[in-house]
């Protein structure tokens, strides 16, 4: 037997079709590894795993992220469920999870259990794709810049207003720099852009904003894109270290909830 698997769209985005038995049996788990990095997303339409099932796909795949409940993070704007819940209030601007640490997560696996009567479709946008089509002078331009990465960066779009004191706890998180162009361990090579991207090193900050804000233009161009309309039961994994996300507007008291598991990173951004 062999994995039926459809494009999505030229660049970015693949569906399979499997029986939960197969994929929790982890016999396709390279080629499905393989896939992910080529296409950035895999759909699995209305699959309806169990939590216990989705950890359990998750391992096939490499090693499952040890957060939330029993591996299972639930992703919902109600701060009774998950904490953090105002944080996420950033996942509405296009970014890459992790940029924080030097070593982000490998892909996510998303579910979706109860939806937004309107709007939180998720958009990815395929930063392998993204760097490939620049212009060779733009690759020439980026080559060895570095990008510096903070939490405070991404807050101020969620808050652009903060007080002093939020300002202050934001900082607390510190900053990470990253090269602007993560050379992968296969050669290939991705933008590492987004709402966590405060700035270029050395460079004005006029200069540095305009250049982040192009990068991040060109890359959400609709050729890169692939957007999830979610139904009930949908899975979803997307490769985050080539591509960037973000969740559509919904109305935050719509209870939409989705169950996220991880897979841990593998490859720093840098050596
Ligand atoms: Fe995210």
């Amino acid at each position: 037997m062999s994995l039926e698997a459809i494009n999505l769209s030229p660049r970015v985005g693949a569906e399979i079709k499997a029986d939960v038995e197969t994929l929790v049996g982890g016999e396709f788990s390279s080629e499905i590894r393989d896939l992910l990095e080529n296409r950035g997303v895999i759909v699995f339409r209305q699959i309806n795993l169990t939590d216990e099932q989705q950890v359990a796909f998750t391992r096939t795949l490499g090693t499952i992220v040890d957060e939330g409940e029993n591996y299972i993070y639930k992703v919902t704007m109600d701060p009774e469920v998950t904490a953090t819940a105002e944080y996420l209030k950033g996942a509405f601007y296009w970014h890459i999870d992790g940029t924080m640490q030097n070593v982000p997560v490998l892909a996510s696996l998303l579910s979706g259990r109860r939806l937004s009567p309107t709007g939180g479709q998720t958009e990815f946008s395929n930063t392998y794709a993204a760097y490939d089509d620049l212009p060779q002078d733009d690759k020439e331009e980026i080559a060895s810049l570095e990008v510096v990465h903070s939490l405070a960066a991404t807050q101020f779009y969620v808050k652009p207003e903060p007080t002093y004191a939020e300002l202050q706890e934001w900082q607390r998180k510190g900053t990470n720099t990253l090269p602007l162009v993560w050379t992968h361990r296969s050669g290939r090579k991705s933008l590492v852009i987004g709402s966590t991207a405060s700035h270029v090193v050395g460079m004005t900050f006029e200069k540095s904003q305009a250049l982040l804000v192009r990068l991040r233009d060109w890359a959400t161009q609709p050729q890169f894109v692939y957007r999830h309309e979610w139904s009930v039961g949908d899975l979803v994994i997307w490769d985050n270290t080539g591509t960037m996300h973000r969740a559509l507007h919904y109305d935050l008291d719509s209870g939409r909830m989705m169950h996220r598991t991880k897979l841990q990173g593998e490859e720093p951004f840098a050596t």
